[in-house]
Protein backbone atom coordinates (compact mmCIF):
# COMPACT_ATOMS: atom_id res chain seq x y z
CA UNK A 1 0.00 0.00 0.00
CA UNK A 2 2.78 2.22 0.86
CA UNK A 3 4.43 1.47 -2.71
CA UNK A 4 1.71 2.82 -4.45
CA UNK A 5 1.91 5.92 -2.25
CA UNK A 6 5.81 6.16 -2.90
CA UNK A 7 5.01 6.06 -6.60
CA UNK A 8 2.68 8.66 -6.88
CA UNK A 9 4.42 11.09 -4.75
CA UNK A 10 8.09 11.37 -5.53
CA UNK A 11 8.55 14.91 -5.47
CA UNK A 12 6.95 15.38 -1.89
CA UNK A 13 9.94 12.87 -1.19
CA UNK A 14 12.57 14.95 -2.95
CA UNK A 15 11.10 18.37 -0.85
CA UNK A 16 11.13 15.93 2.55
CA UNK A 17 14.97 15.28 2.08
CA UNK A 18 15.64 19.37 1.17
CA UNK A 19 13.58 20.51 3.77
CA UNK A 20 14.39 18.18 6.79
CA UNK A 21 17.75 20.01 6.68
CA UNK A 22 16.53 23.20 8.04
CA UNK A 23 13.30 22.12 9.69
CA UNK A 24 12.68 19.06 11.70
CA UNK A 25 10.81 16.50 10.21
CA UNK A 26 10.77 19.04 7.00
CA UNK A 27 7.42 20.36 8.78
CA UNK A 28 6.26 23.53 10.74
CA UNK A 29 4.02 20.97 13.17
CA UNK A 30 4.12 17.29 14.14
CA UNK A 31 0.94 16.35 13.28
CA UNK A 32 1.86 17.53 9.63
CA UNK A 33 4.12 14.55 9.63
CA UNK A 34 3.87 10.95 8.83
CA UNK A 35 5.86 8.08 7.32
CA UNK A 36 7.34 7.20 5.06
CA UNK A 37 7.31 11.12 4.16
CA UNK A 38 4.43 14.15 4.68
CA UNK A 39 3.16 14.86 1.91
CA UNK A 40 3.60 18.82 0.77
CA UNK A 41 0.51 20.49 -0.88
CA UNK A 42 0.94 23.00 -3.33
CA UNK A 43 -3.17 24.48 -3.33
CA UNK A 44 -6.84 23.69 -3.10
CA UNK A 45 -10.01 25.05 -3.78
CA UNK A 46 -13.40 23.77 -3.04
CA UNK A 47 -13.30 20.30 -1.96
CA UNK A 48 -10.37 19.41 -3.49
CA UNK A 49 -6.21 19.66 -3.07
CA UNK A 50 -3.46 19.32 -5.23
CA UNK A 51 0.12 18.21 -4.20
CA UNK A 52 3.41 19.36 -5.63
CA UNK A 53 3.11 16.07 -7.54
CA UNK A 54 0.17 17.37 -9.18
CA UNK A 55 -2.10 14.87 -8.01
CA UNK A 56 -6.07 15.78 -6.48
CA UNK A 57 -7.37 14.44 -3.81
CA UNK A 58 -10.74 15.02 -1.98
CA UNK A 59 -10.29 16.51 1.10
CA UNK A 60 -11.47 15.27 4.47
CA UNK A 61 -9.23 16.49 6.70
CA UNK A 62 -9.62 20.23 5.84
CA UNK A 63 -6.84 21.84 7.73
CA UNK A 64 -7.73 19.53 10.81
CA UNK A 65 -11.49 20.82 11.09
CA UNK A 66 -10.69 24.40 9.89
CA UNK A 67 -11.72 24.36 6.40
CA UNK A 68 -15.78 24.33 6.51
CA UNK A 69 -16.30 26.80 4.28
CA UNK A 70 -13.49 25.00 1.56
CA UNK A 71 -10.59 25.85 0.76
CA UNK A 72 -10.26 29.38 -0.80
CA UNK A 73 -14.00 29.72 -0.63
CA UNK A 74 -14.54 32.98 -2.88
CA UNK A 75 -15.92 35.44 -0.24
CA UNK A 76 -13.44 34.83 2.22
CA UNK A 77 -11.36 35.54 -1.03
CA UNK A 78 -13.16 38.78 -1.38
CA UNK A 79 -13.86 39.26 2.09
CA UNK A 80 -9.58 39.60 2.85
CA UNK A 81 -8.82 41.36 -0.25
CA UNK A 82 -11.50 43.98 0.64
CA UNK A 83 -9.79 43.99 3.86
CA UNK A 84 -5.80 44.12 3.43
CA UNK A 85 -6.23 47.51 1.69
CA UNK A 86 -7.30 49.24 4.92
CA UNK A 87 -4.41 47.50 6.64
CA UNK A 88 -4.32 43.73 8.50
CA UNK A 89 -2.96 44.79 12.01
CA UNK A 90 -3.93 47.68 13.71
CA UNK A 91 -2.23 47.80 16.98
CA UNK A 92 -4.92 49.50 18.52
CA UNK A 93 -8.35 48.32 18.68
CA UNK A 94 -9.83 47.24 15.42
CA UNK A 95 -13.50 49.03 14.68
CA UNK A 96 -15.13 46.04 13.59
CA UNK A 97 -13.95 43.26 16.73
CA UNK A 98 -17.14 44.40 18.96
CA UNK A 99 -19.42 43.60 15.97
CA UNK A 100 -18.15 40.11 15.59
CA UNK A 101 -17.62 39.59 19.77
CA UNK A 102 -21.58 40.31 19.72
CA UNK A 103 -22.21 37.73 16.76
CA UNK A 104 -20.22 34.88 18.68
CA UNK A 105 -21.72 35.87 22.34
CA UNK A 106 -25.34 35.52 20.68
CA UNK A 107 -24.89 32.46 18.74
CA UNK A 108 -22.88 30.73 21.54
CA UNK A 109 -24.85 31.70 24.82
CA UNK A 110 -22.09 33.44 25.85
CA UNK A 111 -21.43 36.55 27.81
CA UNK A 112 -18.64 38.19 26.92
CA UNK A 113 -15.33 37.04 24.69
CA UNK A 114 -11.70 38.03 23.94
CA UNK A 115 -9.74 36.63 20.87
CA UNK A 116 -6.63 35.13 20.29
CA UNK A 117 -4.59 33.42 17.11
CA UNK A 118 -4.62 29.76 17.86
CA UNK A 119 -6.64 26.72 20.57
CA UNK A 120 -3.59 26.45 21.83
CA UNK A 121 -3.44 30.22 23.13
CA UNK A 122 -7.36 30.52 24.10
CA UNK A 123 -7.13 27.02 26.33
CA UNK A 124 -3.67 28.84 27.94
CA UNK A 125 -5.47 31.93 28.70
CA UNK A 126 -8.49 29.93 29.71
CA UNK A 127 -7.09 28.19 32.55
CA UNK A 128 -5.30 31.04 34.17
CA UNK A 129 -8.37 32.79 34.44
CA UNK A 130 -10.08 30.16 36.04
CA UNK A 131 -7.93 29.93 38.88
CA UNK A 132 -7.69 33.72 39.02
CA UNK A 133 -12.00 32.93 39.47
CA UNK A 134 -11.57 30.14 41.68
CA UNK A 135 -8.37 31.19 43.76
CA UNK A 136 -7.48 27.34 43.43
CA UNK A 137 -4.81 25.72 41.44
CA UNK A 138 -5.86 22.43 40.25
CA UNK A 139 -7.14 21.58 36.59
CA UNK A 140 -8.82 18.09 35.83
CA UNK A 141 -8.14 17.11 32.10
CA UNK A 142 -9.09 13.76 30.52
CA UNK A 143 -6.82 11.04 29.36
CA UNK A 144 -6.91 11.60 25.06
CA UNK A 145 -8.20 15.20 24.72
CA UNK A 146 -5.70 17.73 23.63
CA UNK A 147 -5.95 21.25 24.01
CA UNK A 148 -2.99 22.59 21.87
CA UNK A 149 0.47 22.26 22.90
CA UNK A 150 1.25 24.35 26.05
CA UNK A 151 2.95 22.39 29.06
CA UNK A 152 0.76 22.26 31.93
CA UNK A 153 -2.08 20.65 29.43
CA UNK A 154 0.30 18.49 27.10
CA UNK A 155 -0.11 15.52 29.61
CA UNK A 156 -2.05 12.39 29.29
CA UNK A 157 -2.92 13.15 25.26
CA UNK A 158 -1.14 9.96 23.30
CA UNK A 159 0.71 7.99 25.87
CA UNK A 160 2.26 4.57 24.87
CA UNK A 161 1.79 3.35 28.25
CA UNK A 162 -1.27 2.91 30.32
CA UNK A 163 -1.41 4.13 33.94
CA UNK A 164 -0.19 7.54 35.55
CA UNK A 165 0.67 10.65 34.91
CA UNK A 166 2.78 10.64 31.60
CA UNK A 167 3.66 14.01 29.93
CA UNK A 168 3.28 14.42 26.30
CA UNK A 169 6.89 15.20 25.23
CA UNK A 170 9.98 15.59 26.69
CA UNK A 171 11.15 19.30 28.16
CA UNK A 172 7.94 19.38 30.56
CA UNK A 173 9.07 20.00 34.67
CA UNK A 174 7.04 17.77 36.53
CA UNK A 175 6.32 20.69 38.96
CA UNK A 176 4.97 22.30 35.78
CA UNK A 177 2.20 19.47 35.73
CA UNK A 178 2.12 18.48 39.37
CA UNK A 179 -1.31 20.48 39.23
CA UNK A 180 -2.66 18.96 36.30
CA UNK A 181 -5.16 16.04 37.14
CA UNK A 182 -5.77 13.40 34.66
CA UNK A 183 -9.20 11.32 34.42
CA UNK A 184 -10.75 8.62 31.89
CA UNK A 185 -13.18 9.87 29.72
CA UNK A 186 -16.53 9.14 30.18
CA UNK A 187 -15.63 7.47 33.52
CA UNK A 188 -17.88 9.07 36.49
CA UNK A 189 -15.83 6.57 39.10
CA UNK A 190 -13.04 8.14 38.28
CA UNK A 191 -14.29 11.66 38.02
CA UNK A 192 -15.55 11.71 40.95
CA UNK A 193 -12.71 10.85 43.28
CA UNK A 194 -10.85 13.63 41.99
CA UNK A 195 -13.40 16.56 41.55
CA UNK A 196 -12.79 18.10 45.35
CA UNK A 197 -13.29 21.28 46.45
CA UNK A 198 -9.78 22.14 45.68
CA UNK A 199 -10.03 21.97 42.03
CA UNK A 200 -10.01 24.78 40.00
CA UNK A 201 -11.61 23.94 36.58
CA UNK A 202 -11.91 20.91 34.53
CA UNK A 203 -11.25 21.13 30.75
CA UNK A 204 -12.55 18.98 28.15
CA UNK A 205 -12.91 18.79 24.45
CA UNK A 206 -16.70 17.92 24.85
CA UNK A 207 -17.03 15.05 22.35
CA UNK A 208 -13.58 13.61 22.02
CA UNK A 209 -11.79 14.93 18.52
CA UNK A 210 -7.98 13.56 19.26
CA UNK A 211 -8.77 10.09 19.68
CA UNK A 212 -11.30 9.88 16.06
CA UNK A 213 -14.81 10.75 17.48
CA UNK A 214 -15.28 9.73 20.92
CA UNK A 215 -19.23 9.98 21.77
CA UNK A 216 -20.00 11.59 24.85
CA UNK A 217 -22.21 9.68 27.57
CA UNK A 218 -24.98 12.05 28.68
CA UNK A 219 -24.98 10.96 32.07
CA UNK A 220 -21.42 11.67 32.35
CA UNK A 221 -21.90 15.41 31.24
CA UNK A 222 -24.68 15.88 33.52
CA UNK A 223 -22.31 14.44 36.37
CA UNK A 224 -19.57 16.75 35.65
CA UNK A 225 -21.95 19.48 35.93
CA UNK A 226 -23.46 18.53 39.05
CA UNK A 227 -20.29 18.03 40.68
CA UNK A 228 -18.57 21.56 39.18
CA UNK A 229 -22.03 23.33 41.24
CA UNK A 230 -21.45 21.33 44.56
CA UNK A 231 -17.60 21.42 44.55
CA UNK A 232 -17.32 25.29 43.33
CA UNK A 233 -15.03 24.78 40.46
CA UNK A 234 -15.24 25.40 36.76
CA UNK A 235 -16.37 23.63 33.63
CA UNK A 236 -14.21 24.51 30.78
CA UNK A 237 -15.41 23.82 27.42
CA UNK A 238 -12.78 23.73 24.68
CA UNK A 239 -14.31 23.61 21.47
CA UNK A 240 -11.82 24.21 19.51
CA UNK A 241 -13.15 21.26 17.55
CA UNK A 242 -16.58 21.17 18.72
CA UNK A 243 -17.62 24.67 18.07
CA UNK A 244 -17.71 24.54 14.49
CA UNK A 245 -19.54 21.21 14.13
CA UNK A 246 -23.15 22.15 15.07
CA UNK A 247 -24.62 25.78 14.69
CA UNK A 248 -24.39 26.55 18.69
CA UNK A 249 -21.63 24.43 19.59
CA UNK A 250 -21.53 21.47 21.67
CA UNK A 251 -22.98 23.64 24.58
CA UNK A 252 -26.22 24.22 22.60
CA UNK A 253 -26.01 20.41 21.44
CA UNK A 254 -26.24 19.73 24.92
CA UNK A 255 -27.96 22.14 26.46
CA UNK A 256 -25.26 23.20 28.92
CA UNK A 257 -23.73 26.56 30.01
CA UNK A 258 -20.23 25.93 30.97
CA UNK A 259 -18.00 29.04 32.71
CA UNK A 260 -15.70 29.01 30.01
CA UNK A 261 -15.68 28.04 26.10
CA UNK A 262 -13.09 27.95 23.82
CA UNK A 263 -13.49 28.65 20.33
CA UNK A 264 -11.16 28.21 17.00
CA UNK A 265 -10.51 25.96 13.93
CA UNK A 266 -13.73 26.86 12.25
CA UNK A 267 -15.33 29.95 13.29
CA UNK A 268 -12.87 32.16 11.17
CA UNK A 269 -12.84 30.67 7.42
CA UNK A 270 -9.52 29.62 7.42
CA UNK A 271 -8.03 32.39 8.87
CA UNK A 272 -6.47 32.32 12.79
CA UNK A 273 -8.94 33.04 15.55
CA UNK A 274 -9.55 31.71 19.15
CA UNK A 275 -11.93 33.24 21.37
CA UNK A 276 -11.61 33.10 25.20
CA UNK A 277 -15.68 33.28 26.53
CA UNK A 278 -17.45 33.04 29.21
CA UNK A 279 -19.66 34.35 32.36
CA UNK A 280 -19.00 37.73 32.61
CA UNK A 281 -18.11 37.37 36.05
CA UNK A 282 -15.55 35.37 35.29
CA UNK A 283 -14.81 37.44 31.77
CA UNK A 284 -14.50 40.45 33.94
CA UNK A 285 -11.49 39.40 35.69
CA UNK A 286 -9.45 39.93 32.37
CA UNK A 287 -7.91 43.62 32.50
CA UNK A 288 -4.85 45.71 32.78
CA UNK A 289 -2.98 45.00 36.20
CA UNK A 290 -5.56 41.86 36.81
CA UNK A 291 -5.94 38.46 34.77
CA UNK A 292 -3.02 39.01 31.75
CA UNK A 293 -4.50 38.71 28.43
CA UNK A 294 -2.53 39.66 25.03
CA UNK A 295 -1.13 39.27 21.58
CA UNK A 296 -0.36 41.40 18.71
CA UNK A 297 -2.10 39.19 16.50
CA UNK A 298 -5.16 39.15 18.30
CA UNK A 299 -8.27 40.08 16.24
CA UNK A 300 -6.47 40.93 13.64
CA UNK A 301 -8.83 42.83 10.72
CA UNK A 302 -8.13 39.87 8.51
CA UNK A 303 -9.14 37.26 10.88
CA UNK A 304 -12.11 38.78 12.05
CA UNK A 305 -13.73 39.92 8.71
CA UNK A 306 -13.01 36.34 7.30
CA UNK A 307 -14.55 35.31 10.40
CA UNK A 308 -17.99 37.61 10.43
CA UNK A 309 -18.42 36.45 6.62
CA UNK A 310 -18.13 32.62 8.12
CA UNK A 311 -20.53 32.99 11.05
CA UNK A 312 -22.99 35.06 9.45
CA UNK A 313 -22.99 33.86 5.84
CA UNK A 314 -21.37 30.97 5.46
CA UNK A 315 -21.30 28.54 8.57
CA UNK A 316 -25.55 28.85 8.77
CA UNK A 317 -27.82 26.52 10.28
CA UNK A 318 -29.09 25.93 6.80
CA UNK A 319 -25.48 25.00 5.99
CA UNK A 320 -25.75 22.40 8.54
CA UNK A 321 -28.03 20.95 7.73
CA UNK A 322 -26.30 20.23 4.33
CA UNK A 323 -22.83 19.74 6.35
CA UNK A 324 -24.90 16.54 8.40
CA UNK A 325 -26.68 15.42 5.86
CA UNK A 326 -23.62 14.62 3.76
CA UNK A 327 -21.80 13.22 6.82
CA UNK A 328 -24.63 11.03 7.19
CA UNK A 329 -23.82 9.58 4.06
CA UNK A 330 -20.70 8.68 4.80
CA UNK A 331 -21.33 7.05 7.51
CA UNK A 332 -24.20 4.76 6.17
CA UNK A 333 -21.36 4.51 3.48
CA UNK A 334 -19.07 2.72 5.83
CA UNK A 335 -21.73 0.93 7.84
CA UNK A 336 -22.77 -0.74 4.69
CA UNK A 337 -18.82 -1.45 3.63
CA UNK A 338 -18.52 -3.09 6.90
CA UNK A 339 -21.38 -5.20 6.98
CA UNK A 340 -20.92 -6.06 3.12
CA UNK A 341 -17.46 -7.34 3.07
CA UNK A 342 -18.11 -8.68 6.73
CA UNK A 343 -15.04 -6.46 8.43
CA UNK A 344 -15.03 -5.60 12.28
CA UNK A 345 -15.43 -2.28 11.75
CA UNK A 346 -16.66 0.50 13.88
CA UNK A 347 -18.08 4.38 12.94
CA UNK A 348 -19.06 6.91 15.00
CA UNK A 349 -19.89 10.20 13.52
CA UNK A 350 -21.09 13.56 15.18
CA UNK A 351 -22.25 16.57 12.99
CA UNK A 352 -20.48 16.84 9.48
CA UNK A 353 -17.55 14.83 11.40
CA UNK A 354 -16.95 11.14 11.89
CA UNK A 355 -14.30 8.38 12.23
CA UNK A 356 -14.09 4.83 11.80
CA UNK A 357 -12.01 2.33 13.94
CA UNK A 358 -10.56 -1.52 12.73
CA UNK A 359 -12.83 -2.82 15.94
CA UNK A 360 -16.18 -4.16 17.39
CA UNK A 361 -17.16 -1.03 19.23
CA UNK A 362 -16.32 2.63 18.91
CA UNK A 363 -13.98 3.06 21.92
CA UNK A 364 -15.30 4.70 25.14
CA UNK A 365 -11.88 6.45 25.80
CA UNK A 366 -8.13 6.73 25.72
CA UNK A 367 -7.15 3.28 27.27
CA UNK A 368 -9.94 1.23 24.85
CA UNK A 369 -8.65 3.33 22.09
CA UNK A 370 -4.76 2.60 22.05
CA UNK A 371 -5.42 -1.23 22.89
CA UNK A 372 -6.78 -1.49 19.19
CA UNK A 373 -4.73 -3.21 16.53
CA UNK A 374 -4.04 0.28 14.02
CA UNK A 375 -2.04 -2.06 10.93
CA UNK A 376 -5.51 -2.16 9.03
CA UNK A 377 -6.13 1.82 9.51
CA UNK A 378 -2.61 2.53 8.19
CA UNK A 379 -3.25 0.33 4.78
CA UNK A 380 -6.66 1.73 4.77
CA UNK A 381 -5.14 5.31 4.59
CA UNK A 382 -2.60 4.56 2.75
CA UNK A 383 -4.72 2.94 -0.25
CA UNK A 384 -7.26 6.49 0.47
CA UNK A 385 -4.52 8.84 0.12
CA UNK A 386 -3.08 6.74 -3.44
CA UNK A 387 -6.67 6.83 -4.49
CA UNK A 388 -7.23 10.04 -4.19
CA UNK A 389 -9.13 11.00 -0.87
CA UNK A 390 -7.57 12.57 1.95
CA UNK A 391 -10.02 10.79 4.67
CA UNK A 392 -9.09 12.34 8.35
CA UNK A 393 -5.93 13.93 9.08
CA UNK A 394 -4.62 10.71 10.82
CA UNK A 395 -5.28 7.69 13.15
CA UNK A 396 -6.81 9.89 15.90
CA UNK A 397 -8.35 12.17 13.96
CA UNK A 398 -11.95 12.47 11.98
CA UNK A 399 -13.25 13.41 8.74
CA UNK A 400 -15.11 16.81 8.32
CA UNK A 401 -17.33 17.49 5.41
CA UNK A 402 -17.29 21.21 4.06
CA UNK A 403 -20.29 23.31 2.25
CA UNK A 404 -18.41 22.94 -0.94
CA UNK A 405 -18.36 18.85 -0.84
CA UNK A 406 -20.51 17.29 -3.33
CA UNK A 407 -23.11 14.09 -3.15
CA UNK A 408 -20.48 12.94 -5.90
CA UNK A 409 -17.48 13.90 -3.35
CA UNK A 410 -19.19 11.53 -1.28
CA UNK A 411 -19.89 8.43 -3.18
CA UNK A 412 -16.43 8.87 -4.40
CA UNK A 413 -15.48 8.68 -1.41
CA UNK A 414 -16.95 5.37 0.04
CA UNK A 415 -16.21 3.69 -3.11
CA UNK A 416 -12.66 4.10 -2.36
CA UNK A 417 -13.41 3.11 1.02
CA UNK A 418 -14.47 0.33 -0.11
CA UNK A 419 -11.30 -1.10 -1.72
CA UNK A 420 -8.98 0.44 0.71
CA UNK A 421 -11.07 -1.35 3.58
CA UNK A 422 -11.11 -4.70 1.32
CA UNK A 423 -6.89 -4.35 1.62
CA UNK A 424 -6.81 -3.37 5.43
CA UNK A 425 -8.92 -6.66 5.82
CA UNK A 426 -6.55 -8.58 4.71
CA UNK A 427 -3.54 -7.16 6.37
CA UNK A 428 -1.63 -9.43 8.56
CA UNK A 429 0.88 -7.43 10.15
CA UNK A 430 0.36 -6.61 14.10
CA UNK A 431 0.99 -2.72 14.50
CA UNK A 432 0.26 -1.43 17.68
CA UNK A 433 0.36 2.41 18.43
CA UNK A 434 4.02 2.58 19.60
CA UNK A 435 5.01 1.60 16.06
CA UNK A 436 2.28 4.36 14.81
CA UNK A 437 3.36 7.51 16.27
C1 LIG B 1 -9.68 20.40 21.03
C2 LIG B 1 -8.47 21.20 20.64
N1 LIG B 1 -8.05 22.18 21.43
C3 LIG B 1 -6.98 22.94 21.12
C4 LIG B 1 -6.29 22.71 19.96
C5 LIG B 1 -5.10 23.55 19.63
O1 LIG B 1 -5.45 24.46 18.65
P1 LIG B 1 -4.31 25.18 17.78
O2 LIG B 1 -3.67 24.11 16.95
O3 LIG B 1 -5.05 26.20 17.00
O4 LIG B 1 -3.35 25.78 18.75
C6 LIG B 1 -6.70 21.69 19.09
C7 LIG B 1 -5.98 21.43 17.84
O5 LIG B 1 -6.20 20.46 17.15
C8 LIG B 1 -7.82 20.91 19.44
O6 LIG B 1 -8.24 19.90 18.68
Amino acid sequence: MLSQYISKTPKSKVLFEENKEFMPYGVSSNYRYFDPYPLYLVRGKGSKVWDIDGNEYTDYNLGFGVLEVGHANERIIEVISDTIKDSSIMGFEYYKTGTLAKIICQRYGIDMVRFSSSGTEATMHSIRLARAFTKRKKIIKFEGHYHGSHDQLLVNVNPLKVGGKVPSSSGIPDEVIQNTIIVDWNDIDSFEKVAKEDIAAVIMEPVAMNMGLIPTDKEFMKSVFELSKDKGFLVIFDETKTGGKFYNGAAGYFGVKPDIIILGKAIAGGLPLSVIGGKREIMELIGPGKVAHGGTFNANTLSVNASIVTLRELLTESAFYQLHRLSDMLEIGYRDIAEDLGVELSVSKWGPSGSIYFSEKVPKNYKEFIRMDFSRWFTYFYVMLSKGVIPMGGFNEQWTVSIKHSEEDILKHIEVAEEAIKKAKDTKTNMSIEESF
